[in-house]
């Protein structure tokens, strides 16, 4: 691990050669990155298979997407720019809003209508950020998009593709832990900028992983509201991912990933948001008997407390 002037792990210190950044950009960092890659014993039985959890709740604004953002606010910031938008169900608010504080940057959140969880809008309220309802997901993300063309704003969805860049860095983590690549990645599939972001790390390594990408059955209408999107940005790119991979990406219905997400609380201790249960949902449903799994766990249940009740 390196520390950075400010002395926290940063990704980018860490990553910095296979990273496209500039070799005198100001690394805006929160400390995100070198997240716990847990062995889970009891899910390893039930699936009969040896099971690790990329715990990416561990990052510093609870998800994931804290790995793409350092890389993207990074860039912007070294370019001059004054602010940041984009379309969100919640966490990549919360990460756009938190790395634009850090960076001296205004934050626009464009949020779909009802489908995102409190503690999110919360998080990114709390940095300053300004937030914005739209009627769908789809809709805000046109608007982000538009602010972009008309040049006043970076747009730091993965559409950003220096936020798959950053994102690929759990690839690097987890084969670097592992020894190799495992034989099966599983994690839920949204947009599918996050498959596409493994898809290229472990690309950069050698053979892909298989992948099992998880959608809600009900994309419209899913309880997990982080994967509720009905028309993914990145499907051509996921497609291609899945048939590089000989992967799949199932349709779980609700109850299914509400049953993983309860399972992975009770029987490994871990309190992940429903919608980063849906990988293990899919692996519970169709076991990979004797391989070697990571499934990715990509949010913290803190950011969704509504759900237990
Ligand atoms: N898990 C969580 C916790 C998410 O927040 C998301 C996406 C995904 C999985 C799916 O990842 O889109 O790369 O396939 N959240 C986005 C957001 C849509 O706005 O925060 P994906």
């Amino acid at each position: 691990m390196t520390l950075t002037s400010e002395g926290v792990t940063s990704l980018a210190e860490r990553y910095r050669d296979r990273l496209p950044l500039a070799a005198d950009a100001k690394i805006v960092s929160l400390g995100e990155g070198s997240t716990p890659l847990l062995p889970a014993p009891r899910l390893s039985e039930r699936t009969s298979a040896k099971v690790w959890l990329k715990w990416e709740g561990a990052n510093p604004t609870g998800s994931f997407k804290d790995r793409g953002m350092t890389v993207a606010v990074t860039q912007a910031l070294a370019e001059g720019a004054r602010s940041v938008v984009c379309a969100s169900t919640g966490n990549t608010a919360a990460s756009a809003a938190a790395y634009a504080a850090r960076a001296g940057l205004e934050a626009v959140i464009l949020q779909p209508e009802g489908a995102v969880a409190r503690a999110k809008l919360a998080q990114a309220r709390a940095v300053g950020a300004k937030v914005q309802t739209r009627a769908s997901f789809e809709d805000a993300l046109a608007e982000a998009k538009e602010l972009e063309a008309a040049g006043t704003h970076v747009l730091v969805n993965s559409l950003n593709p220096l936020r798959l860049q950053g994102q690929k860095t759990a690839a690097f983590e987890i084969a670097e832990e592992l020894g190799g690549v495992p034989d099966v990645l599983a994690l839920p599939y949204g947009g599918g900028g996050n498959l596409c972001a493994y898809a290229i790390g472990f690309g950069e390594l050698g053979p892909l992983p298989r992948f099992v990408a998880a959608q809600a059955e009900n994309r419209a209408g899913t309880a997990a509201s982080a994967i509720r999107i009905v028309e993914p940005a990145h499907e051509a790119g996921a497609q291609r991912a899945l048939a590089d991979s000989g992967g799949a990406a199932p349709s779980i219905p609700d109850e299914a990933i509400l049953n993983a997400w309860r399972l992975l609380a009770r029987e490994e201790g871990l309190f992940c948001e429903p919608s980063s249960a849906a990988g293990l949902a899919a692996l519970l449903a169709d076991p990979p008997r004797g391989a070697r799994v990571v499934c990715v766990i990509t949010g913290h249940g803190l950011k969704d407390p509504d759900a237990v009740a």
